[in-house]
């Protein structure tokens, strides 16, 4: 036990001024109480509280002894927590209050010396930044590896065709890797966006106290600079109201889940028995339990559906604090279980989308190069192959709507039409208007910056690789 004479009261009834003559009713307690979920934060809070005791200690308010035995006790609940041998009830009503009770349980009188100089409100504030600037960067990192395996299947489609659709309509042909390299895209700018909502996670609250900052001389810089933040918050009741930087957050992934959702609708229809243009590995996909022919491409229709509950989050945190009078109120509790949620759901829908990548999908080049020869994607190439020879392109065009006309009717692709049928369409038609249509020329004519031309698209995957390496 600790080293006071008389062992301290470290129940919650005690928590409360001597004001409180009553504890609260049961069912209110459960109500109130964040020990629930909030102990994901444990780790931060017990770092946040470290770096406080410096601080009260390098300005004189704790010897240094004392400091010690604070940092030593906090550390020994990290232990007990790794060792699942801290296990706080709902009596604690929430995880700082669990830190601090256990605290003096385990070192005493001095555990009570902690919370000078703080409140709550700073305090959270610091452990949900310190938590956030950890899973950023963690999904920062499951961005680069959903990267990783956008590229690799890339690099192996660059001439494999896909048709490409407007209105899913089909439109032009694709190289496939283009089409993928879209998401590395999509994805590089998840990735710039997290980057920049760190810089306005990574602000330190702490030292703003309950709203109004403290009497004691306090060295807000100095706990800021120990915790890594990179600045702090310069108006205190901003300090503790502010949870831009969460909306941000959840900003920022409820558009990687709309990448990701896009990404799988994909891959659901090209799964499909109507396009085949995939096949789904057995390790990611499932069965019907009747039906023994299905295979069901669960992992994408999953990510799908979750894009919902991240959206939802979102627009959670943007309601809560819509009418918020400054400064804390105990409605800003309720963020913590939408930034968590959004957090996992994140982070395991990029790991799923990743693994499918990499292992789940096959793509059928034959299949897919055969789609493209079958349609009339190839419309927009006869009109610019005339608009070349001087035709005026608006003409062109009206010209090749009609051959298309005939052509359907006729039961034929363009590719079908006889050099007697080109030239009475028009003189300018010569023989190589055969090879002008042909698909993969289709695509490699298109060699525009950021087209889907083949040198085009070897540039973009040298621009992904140093990106990646980078
Ligand atoms: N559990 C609270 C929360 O998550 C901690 C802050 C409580 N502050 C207060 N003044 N009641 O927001």
């Amino acid at each position: 036990m600790g080293n006071s004479s008389s062992p301290p009261d470290t129940s919650a009834s005690q928590t409360w001024s001597q004001r409180f003559e009553s504890a609260l009713h049961p069912a209110i307690a459960q109500f109130n109480a964040s020990i629930g979920f909030d102990i994901t934060l444990l780790e931060c809070d017990l770092t946040g509280s470290v770096a406080h005791a410096k601080m009260l200690a390098k300005v004189g308010i704790l010897s240094d002894t004392e400091c010690d035995q604070i940092v030593s006790g906090l550390e020994t609940i990290r232990r007990e927590y790794h060792e699942g041998k801290f296990n706080p009830g709902i009596d604690e009503e929430d995880v700082h209050f669990a830190v601090e009770h256990r605290l003096i349980e385990l070192i005493g009188d001095g555990g009570k010396k902690l919370h000078t100089a703080r409140s709550r409100n700073d305090q959270v504030g610091t452990d949900v930044r310190l938590y956030l600037r950890g899973q950023i960067e963690q999904i920062r990192q499951r961005i680069k590896d959903f990267q990783w395996a956008i590229f690799e299947l890339a690099q192996q489609h660059v001439e494999t065709l896909i048709p490409g659709y407007t209105h899913l309509q089909r439109a032009q042909p694709l190289s496939l890797a283009h089409h993928l390299l879209a998401y590395f895209e999509m994805t590089q700018r998840d990735w710039e966006r997290l980057g920049d909502v760190l810089k306005r996670v990574n602000i330190s609250p702490l030292g703003s106290g309950a709203l109004a900052g403290t009497t004691f001389p306090i060295d807000r810089h100095y706990s800021a600079e120990l915790l890594g933040f990179d600045d702090i918050y310069y108006n205190s009741l901003d300090g503790v109201s502010d949870r831009d930087f969460a909306i941000e957050f959840a900003s920022a992934a409820s558009i990687i889940m709309v990448h990701l959702s896009r990404l799988s609708e994909e891959i659901i229809f090209w799964a499909s028995e109507e396009f085949r243009f995939v096949t789904l590995s057995d390790t990611c996909s499932t069965g019907s339990s009747i039906m023994p022919q299905k295979k069901n491409p669960d992992v994408p229709e999953l990510v799908r559906g979750k894009t919902g509950r991240v959206f939802g989050h979102l627009q959670g945190l943007l309601v809560m604090m819509k009418g918020l009078p400054l400064a804390y109120n105990k409605d800003l509790q309720e963020d913590k279980e939408a930034l968590f949620d959004t957090v996992a759901t994140v982070s395991g829908c990029l790991e799923a989308m990743t693994i499918l990548l990499q292992e789940g999908i096959t793509f059928m080049p034959k299949r897919l190069n055969q789609a493209v020869d079958e349609d009339f994607s190839n419309a927009t190439d006869v009109a610019d192959y005339l608009a070349n020879k001087g035709v005026p392109f608006r003409e062109a065009y009206n010209l090749v709507g009609k051959v298309v006309k005939t052509s359907l009717a006729a039961d034929k692709l363009l590719k079908d039409l006889t050099m007697a049928e080109w030239k009475e369409l028009h003189p300018a038609f010569e023989e190589d208007i055969y090879a002008a249509i042909a698909p993969a020329q289709v695509v490699s004519a298109r060699n525009s910056a950021g087209g889907t031309g083949f040198k085009q698209v070897r540039s973009a995957l040298k621009r992904a690789e140093s990106l990646l390496e980078a």
